[in-house]
C-alpha cells in the first residue's frame, strides 16, 4: 500500500466506521480485544444441520419428555407435549436423529407400529419399552416441530431385510403391502425420510465390529436399503446415508476413519454413503464431573476438554481430504456434548443432569468449532433433546424448563444456512489453575438476506472484555442482539425459577469510530449488524 493509499483509507475509515457501545454492564474494567471481520471474504455455507439434535429410547427423553399419551392432563396434540413443541419450533430444528444411540441397533420397527408390544430396554436400564412411541409418533412429532427425520436403522440385531422394509414402509407411494399397511395405520401419504443412519457406534455397543466387517455390512445396507419416496428420487432431495464413523481420539479409530473413506475411494455404483458420523463427548469417563454445584475447577476442565472437538474434527477431516479431496463426504458429530454424572437420586442408567450456564458457554464454542469447519462438517446432533445428557428441556411432569444450552440455540438460529465469514483476533488467555483456554471466542456470518451476524463468546468466569471490532466492507449503523450470562458458572434454570438462566437483549448505536462491544464475564452474545 502506498503512503497515499494508506492515507486515502484512513479518510474513508473516519466517514464510514462507528463506535457501537453496548448497554453498561459492570464496573469491572475490560480488556480489550480488537477483531477484524471481513465480508470480502465469505467462505463455506454454515450447514443448518449442524444444529440437529438427538432423541433416543433413553430415560426420560422421549417418555414424559415428548410423549405423554392422548389421555394425559398435560397437554398434548396426539400424544406429543404441547409445550414442547412450542419451544423447539423456536429453534428451528433440522433434523432429529432416532431412535438411538444404542437403543437403534435393538430397535425393532414393527414392534412400533399397529399393536404395540412391549419390549425391554437392555441398554437403558432394562425398563419396559412400551413402543408407544413408534414410526408414526416420532414422523407425527417431527412435523409438529417442523423439521426432519434422521432415522437410525438397526445393523448390530438386526438385518438388511428388517431396515428394507422399514424404509419401504415408511417411503413407498406404490400400493405396496406395506405401504398400505401405513395407510391402514392412518398415514396414507409416504413420509419423506432425508437421512438415513446405517448403524450407530459399530465398534462397541453396535456390535463390536471391526472396521472391514462394518464395511462389508454398510455396503449390503447402503444398496438394499432404499427410500421409495417420489419426491426424494432427484438431486437435493435424495436421501443421505450416514455411515459410522470414529469415536474419539483412540488410535482405533484412526484406522476406522482409514479403512471407511478409503473404501469410498473406490465405491462403485452398487453401494455408497454421503456422511461419515463422529461421536465426541466432553467426558472423563474415570471420573464424570457434577452438572450442578462445581466451581471454577469444573467449568475450566470442562471447556478445555471440548475444544480438543476441533484437533479431533481436524485429524479424521485430513484423512477424509485423502481419500475425498471434493469433499462430497460430510462429517456428521452425530453425538457430542457434555456427560455429567447422573443427577443424585435418579436411575444412572437415565442419564439425567443439570444444565448450566457452563453447558451454554460449551455448546456456543463447539458450534463455532464446526462453523469453522463447515466445508467439511455439514452435520451434528447435540446429546440429547430432552431429560438426557446435555438437553435443551427438562420436563417434571407436567412442569419444563428450558435450558441455557436451549437459549444459546436460539440465539444461533440466524447462523443456520448461512454464510461463514472469516474473523481476526487475539484471544488473550484465561488461566485458571494450570489450565490456559483461549479468553475469546468469536465466529462472523452472512445470513440468507445478506445481515451481517456476529457471535462472542467470553470465557473468563470473572473479567469483562471490550471488543473492537473493524468490519471492512460494511457500512454498519447500529448492533442489536442478545447476551446469555448469569451470576455462576454452575447457574442454572430450575422448574421454580425456569429464567434464572435466560437471554438479555444487547443493542449499541453506532458512534463513530470502531464497533465497541463491552461483554460480561462468562457470556455468548449474539449481535446483528445493522447495515
Ligand atoms: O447418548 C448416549 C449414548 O452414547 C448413545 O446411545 C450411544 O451412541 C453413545 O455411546
Amino acid at each position: 500500500m502506498t503512503l497515499a493509499q494508506g492515507a486515502s483509507r484512513l479518510i474513508h475509515c473516519l466517514f464510514v466506521c462507528f463506535t457501537l457501545i453496548a448497554a453498561p454492564m459492570t464496573a469491572l474494567a475490560a480488556d480489550k480485544v480488537e477483531l477484524s471481520v471481513d465480508v470480502s471474504k465469505a467462505g463455506a455455507k454454515i450447514d443448518r444441520n449442524i444444529f440437529g439434535q438427538f432423541a433416543e429410547h433413553l430415560g426420560h427423553g422421549i417418555y414424559d419428555g415428548i410423549w405423554v399419551g392422548p389421555d394425559s392432563t398435560i397437554p398434548n396434540t396426539r400424544g406429543i407435549r404441547n409445550d414442547v413443541v412450542a419451544a423447539l419450533r423456536a429453534l428451528k430444528v433440522p433434523n432429529v436423529r432416532w431412535p438411538g444411540g444404542c437403543f437403534a441397533d435393538d430397535y425393532h420397527w414393527r414392534n412400533g407400529i399397529g399393536q404395540r408390544a412391549a419390549t425391554l430396554n437392555p441398554n437403558w436400564g432394562g425398563v419396559i419399552e412400551p413402543n408407544a412411541f413408534g414410526t408414526h409418533e416420532f414422523m407425527d412429532f417431527i412435523d409438529q416441530i417442523g423439521s426432519n427425520a434422521y432415522v437410525s436403522v438397526n445393523v448390530g440385531s438386526g438385518t438388511p431385510r428388517e431396515a428394507a422394509e422399514w424404509l419401504e414402509y415408511m417411503t413407498a407411494a406404490q400400493p405396496t403391502t406395506l405401504a398400505k399397511e401405513r395407510a391402514a395405520n392412518g398415514h396414507p401419504a409416504p413420509y419423506k425420510v432425508p437421512y438415513l443412519g446405517i448403524g450407530n457406534e459399530s465398534w462397541d455397543c453396535g456390535g463390536n465390529m471391526s472396521a472391514e466387517y462394518y464395511l462389508s455390512r454398510l455396503k449390503i445396507y447402503s444398496h438394499f436399503v432404499r427410500n421409495f419416496n417420489p419426491a426424494q428420487q432427484q438431486g437435493s432431495q435424495q436421501m443421505l446415508k450416514i455411515a459410522v464413523g470414529p469415536g474419539g481420539n483412540e488410535p482405533r479409530f484412526t484406522e476406522w476413519t482409514e479403512t471407511i473413506m478409503k473404501a469410498y475411494q473406490q465405491h462403485t455404483w452398487s453401494w455408497d454413503f454421503n456422511g461419515l458420523s463422529m461421536h465426541n463427548y466432553t467426558v472423563n469417563w474415570q471420573h464424570k464431573l457434577p452438572s450442578e454445584g462445581f466451581g471454577e475447577n469444573e467449568y475450566a476442565q470442562s471447556l478445555k476438554s471440548t475444544l480438543e472437538m476441533d484437533g479431533l474434527i481436524a485429524k479424521h477431516s485430513a484423512i477424509m481430504d485423502k481419500y475425498d479431496p471434493e469433499k462430497k463426504v460430510a462429517l456428521v458429530v452425530d453425538e457430542w456434548g457434555g456427560w455429567y454424572a447422573p443427577l443424585p437420586g435418579s436411575n444412572p442408567a437415565f442419564l439425567l443432569q443439570q444444565n448450566s450456564l457452563r453447558d451454554g458457554i460449551l455448546a456456543a464454542l463447539n458450534v463455532n468449532i464446526f462453523a469453522r469447519h463447515a466445508d467439511r462438517v455439514r452435520g451434528a446432533n447435540i446429546a440429547q433433546m430432552i431429560n438426557v445428557l446435555q438437553a435443551m428441556i427438562l420436563t417434571d411432569k407436567e412442569k419444563m424448563t428450558v435450558t441455557p444450552t436451549y437459549y444459546v440455540f436460539k440465539m444461533y438460529v440466524p447462523f443456520q444456512d448461512a454464510t461463514f465469514v472469516p474473523v481476526t483476533f487475539d484471544a488473550g488467555t484465561y488461566t485458571h489453575g494450570d489450565i490456559s483456554l483461549p479468553r475469546v471466542d468469536a465466529i462472523a456470518a452472512k445470513d440468507t438476506a445478506g445481515k451481517l451476524w456476529l457471535e462472542i463468546t467470553n470465557v473468563d468466569p470473572d473479567q469483562p472484555v471490550e471488543i473492537e471490532a473493524s468490519i471492512a466492507g460494511v457500512t454498519a449503523k447500529s448492533a442489536t442482539g442478545e447476551t446469555l450470562t448469569a451470576p455462576k458458572v454452575d447457574s442454572v434454570n430450575t422448574f421454580d425459577t425456569p429464567s434464572a438462566v435466560a437471554p438479555k437483549p444487547i443493542s449499541a448505536k453506532a458512534q463513530g469510530g470502531k464497533v465497541v462491544l463491552k461483554l460480561e464475564p462468562k457470556s455468548v452474545t449474539v449481535v446483528s449488524i445493522e447495515q
